[in-house]
């Protein structure tokens, strides 16, 4: 399985940055041989990212979507938007989705669905509190999510699911997951996945770790049997170390 890295930018980057990055990051493409690379830019860049990218391997994500198809929805945007711009990806669920804009498994489950019917490939995010870590319940919250998320979809229909595992409190603090902790949560997200999809599809979806990831740390975690990629956030805003981070994760799979 090919790893698969992908940049979530958040509420970061114009149109103008995102031409820059693009340029910088393609003019060296060997980096991306056995790794899927994509951004997720702000949904008023995508545009500017998929006139830059087009025909490159480089690949396009969306942060968000709503699970409707149009309608009365302000300032929301729909699959079939993203599908346009050549969008194949799109983060569903992540942590500041649900802590800071209230999204809950409902809705989560909604946008996930829609996502599939339409074509693009989610990115489910789970992951603890720090709170919920410290009271032990890490387990009891990643299942929910993944149930919520997944019970009773058909398994043939998920074949384009990634899940990525990203810690709440390991995000944007410079303070990432043990590696042994990581590996015991997406142990956990595949045994979780087998329970509700099957074992056989289970052992298909990508798994990746989020938060705090850079290149001193990717190697640790992708050299792992239980992950195949990572989400990152802040050292995927300059292309140099993004592309320093691709090329470390390389590395440490080859060896
Ligand atoms: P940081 O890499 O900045 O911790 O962000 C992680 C993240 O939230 C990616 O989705």
């Amino acid at each position: 399985m090919n790893l698969i890295i992908a940049a979530n930018w958040k509420m970061h980057k114009t149109r103008a940055e995102t031409a820059d990055f693009c340029r910088a990051l393609l003019g060296d493409l060997d980096y991306f041989e056995g790794v899927e690379v994509l951004i997720c830019p702000p949904f008023t860049a995508l545009s500017a990212a998929a006139d830059h990218i087009g025909g490159s391997a480089l690949k396009l994500g969306a942060q968000n979507m709503h699970w409707e198809q149009e309608g009365a929805f302000t300032g929301e945007i729909a699959g079939p938007m993203l599908m346009e711009l050549g969008v194949e990806y799109v983060i569903i669920g992540h942590s500041e989705r649900r802590h800071i804009m209230g999204e809950d498994n409902r809705q989560i489950r909604l946008k996930l669905e829609a996502a599939l019917e339409n074509g693009l490939k989610p990115i489910l995010c789970v992951g603890e509190t720090e709170a919920q870590r410290e009271e032990g319940s890490t387990t009891g919250v990643i299942k929910d999510q993944l149930i919520a998320a997944l019970e009773g979809l058909p398994p043939e229909k998920t074949g384009s699911l990634v899940v990525a595992y990203e810690p709440v409190w390991a995000i944007g603090t410079g303070k990432a997951a043990r590696p042994e902790d990581a590996d015991e949560a997406c142990s956990l997200i595949r045994d979780v996945i087998g329970e509700i999809l099957g074992s056989g599809p289970a052992e298909k979806v990508p798994i990746q770790y989020g938060g705090s990831v850079k290149e001193a740390n990717i190697g640790s975690f992708v050299k792992l049997a239980s992950i195949q990629g990572a989400l990152v956030g802040g050292a995927s805003l300059e292309a140099d170390s993004f592309s320093a981070l691709i090329r470390a994760a390389r590395k440490a799979v080859q060896s």
